[in-house]
């Protein structure tokens, strides 16, 4: 039988219930399918600053590097937000980024039918539902750039620097065009190239590329343009890629749409099949502990992972199935509905591996 092996970060907060459900459906998962998985478990962020004073210890990143790919939960919590930078949480999450070369981010925003109701936005302009996938550069540009703080006229100042490479722009623009083809040919390159010269190079090189993927209709948007027509007609768009700022802000309003934050997975991809997966919420320190959270992320997290990077889609598929119809009656408090059976965490793990 084949043997997954998978690196473990449970992470802060909510980050340990989440992913028990998760490993108690990827088990269930291998047993169907056919193989099963050795997990590894590591820490990062608050938990790894508790136990090692630093927020991603070297023995994190050779233990994800042994490992086939990488599971997390979530990562933070007021108690380390007053850290200086280096050692906050979110540092053990951009150096993971940078260490294992996780250069594209996919951050798919859908809307679940069961949850049509849910989105924030008229369900005319939600039509039949939404279907969006942003792909966001992870491990360059402004969150990795040159930093510092220094006097300029006499005054304390600070700056932060955007610089992208051409390698980089491609890897990330190929990964767009790549997810486009698999998905409805179409994609959005947004920049702000109408001010900045690190995009003026992100436009040119997109367009350059695209003569290698005729069958993508490619079109360019300011990011500022893109943040308001997300909310005026995301139906509009297919692949969004874009840089590692412009990504972060756009994926967080892009989740917002599907109207539930704690149903939205995400991959970040190294060359290869290697691969990150993670839920986009945060480790939601307010309700950790009470077994509330939704796992459902997490969950088709595993998924993501799966499918990107075990290659092993009918499983992937099989949990996006089990998850769509747990959701048709059991919610955790943060999805429900009048109607649907409230539920908690372990509850809605049980009810997705029931049915796988
Ligand atoms: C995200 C988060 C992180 C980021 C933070 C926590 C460093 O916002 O994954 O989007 O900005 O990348
Ligand atoms: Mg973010």
């Amino acid at each position: 039988m084949k043997t997954y092996k998978l690196a473990v970060i449970k992470g802060d907060g909510i980050g340990p219930e989440i992913v028990d459900e998760t490993l108690k459906v990827l088990d269930k998962t291998g047993e169907r399918f056919g193989f099963g998985f050795e997990y590894l478990p590591c820490k990062m962020g608050g938990e790894a600053i508790d136990a090692t004073g630093v927020p991603l210890p070297q023995e994190t990143i050779d233990v994800c590097k042994s490992a086939d790919s990488v599971l997390l939960g979530a990562v933070g919590g007021e108690k380390w937000d007053t850290l200086p930078g280096h050692l906050r949480p979110e540092a053990g999450l951009l150096g993971i980024r940078g260490a294992l070369g996780l250069y594209a981010n996919l951050r798919p925003a859908r809307i679940f039918a069961p949850l049509k109701n849910a989105s924030p936005i008229k369900s005319e302009i939600i039509g039949e539902g939404l279907d969006i996938l942003v792909v966001r550069e992870l491990t360059g540009g402004i969150y990795f750039g040159e930093r510092g703080r220094r006097e300029v006229n006499g005054a304390a100042a600070a700056y932060d620097t955007e610089q992208y490479t051409v390698p980089e722009i491609e890897r990330i623009a190929r990964v767009g065009f790549e997810m486009a083809q698999k998905r409805g040919k179409k994609l959005t390159s947004v920049d702000k190239a109408n001010v900045l010269e690190s995009s003026r190079l992100w436009r040119e090189t997109v367009i350059a590329l695209a003569a290698e993927y005729p069958d993508v209709q490619l079109n360019h948007m300011y990011v500022d343009n893109c943040a308001m027509q997300l909310v005026r007609n995301p139906r509009q768009f297919d692949v969004i890629v874009t840089s590692n700022i412009f990504g972060d802000i756009l994926s967080d309003e892009a989740s917002m749409i599907s109207g539930s934050i704690g149903m939205l997975a995400s991959a970040s991809l190294a060359r290869g099949s290697f691969g990150l997966y993670e839920p986009i919420h945060g480790s939601a320190p307010d309700i950790a502990g009470k077994g509330v959270a939704n796992p459902l992320a997490t969950i088709l997290s595993a998924a993501m992972l799966l499918q990107y990077s075990l290659g092993e889609p009918k499983a992937a598929a099989a949990i996006e199935r089990a998850v769509n119809e747990v959701l048709a009656t059991l919610r955790t408090p943060d999805i429900f509905e009048p109607g649907c059976q409230k539920a908690g965490t372990i509850e809605v793990g049980d009810a997705v591996c029931a049915r796988l």
